[in-house]
């Protein structure tokens, strides 16, 4: 793993943007996979930034994104489709499209699974962009899912319900399933970037890096894959 600690959180969007904007110069085209969360934002902070000023061209990229609520639409303003939308994919030139995103409220939620699956067995990504849950979970992969899995319906964890409900108006808002991309998937990319800040993930950031690969700690597989950079600030570094 190539771990890069950088002063602020600003920054880590600041490094990221350079492994976005290397790609980008040899393959236009590139498939790029996109976590949300606030461990991202600085990132798509730096990438609107860097739209403006420099023109960065978007236009044959492709898009996935790791996960959805289920129940919750593309409007619904804590929807992770809303969030892109908001914070990244109608700040710069990404097709519509090109934009692929697990359906939160399609009643078949395993057919959707099936049909994510497919798709991005059919686009290998060039980029993975990760965050990481405080109990070291990776998308919604929550400790125990299988490395093998692929894109399916899962029921949060107490602790992940209760770190997202700082988005929700009320602890009882926050959905109590998802659908997420599965390990297998994730691991499926060239190049993966985990952007991690703050106190609350050093303890994860740790069991991922130094700790034994186990499906207890989901994140801890990426200590499997050839290409790994992982990108803390001073807080989440302050373990290793
Ligand atoms: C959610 C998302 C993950 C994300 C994690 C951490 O559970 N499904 O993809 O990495 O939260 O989020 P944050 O970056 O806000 O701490």
């Amino acid at each position: 793993m190539n771990i890069i600690v950088v002063g602020n959180a600003k920054e880590t969007g600041k490094s990221a943007l350079k492994v976005i904007k290397k790609t980008l110069s040899n393959k236009p085209n590139a498939v790029i996979c996109f976590p949300t969360g606030s461990s991202p934002l600085p990132l798509y902070q730096e990438m609107v930034e860097d739209f403006k000023t420099n023109k960065t061209n978007y236009n044959q990229v492709v898009t996935f994104n790791l996960d959805e609520y289920k129940g919750l639409g593309s409007k619904h303003p804590q929807s992770y489709r809303y969030f892109m939308d908001t914070n990244l994919f109608s700040k710069i030139n990404i097709k519509k499209e090109n934009i692929n995103f697990p359906n939160g409220v399609i009643k078949d939620a395993k057919e959707e699974c099936a049909r994510y699956h497919e798709l991005l067995a059919k686009n290998k990504r060039d980029i993975q962009i990760l965050g990481i849950g405080s109990n070291g979970h990776i998308a919604f992969n929550e400790p125990g899912t299988s490395f093998d899995s692929i894109t399916h319906v899962v029921s949060l964890s107490a602790s992940t319900i209760r770190d997202n409900s700082r988005f929700f108006d009320s602890i009882k808002e926050v959905p109590k399933q998802a659908i997420t991309m599965g390990l297998s998937e994730i691991m499926d990319s060239e190049t993966i970037i985990l952007i991690a800040t703050g106190i609350n993930k050093a303890h994860a950031v740790l069991d991922m890096i130094k700790g034994p690969i186990s499906e207890e700690c989901p994140a801890s597989i990426l200590q499997k894959h050839k290409n790994v950079i992982v990108i803390l600030d001073k807080e989440a570094a302050s373990l290793l």
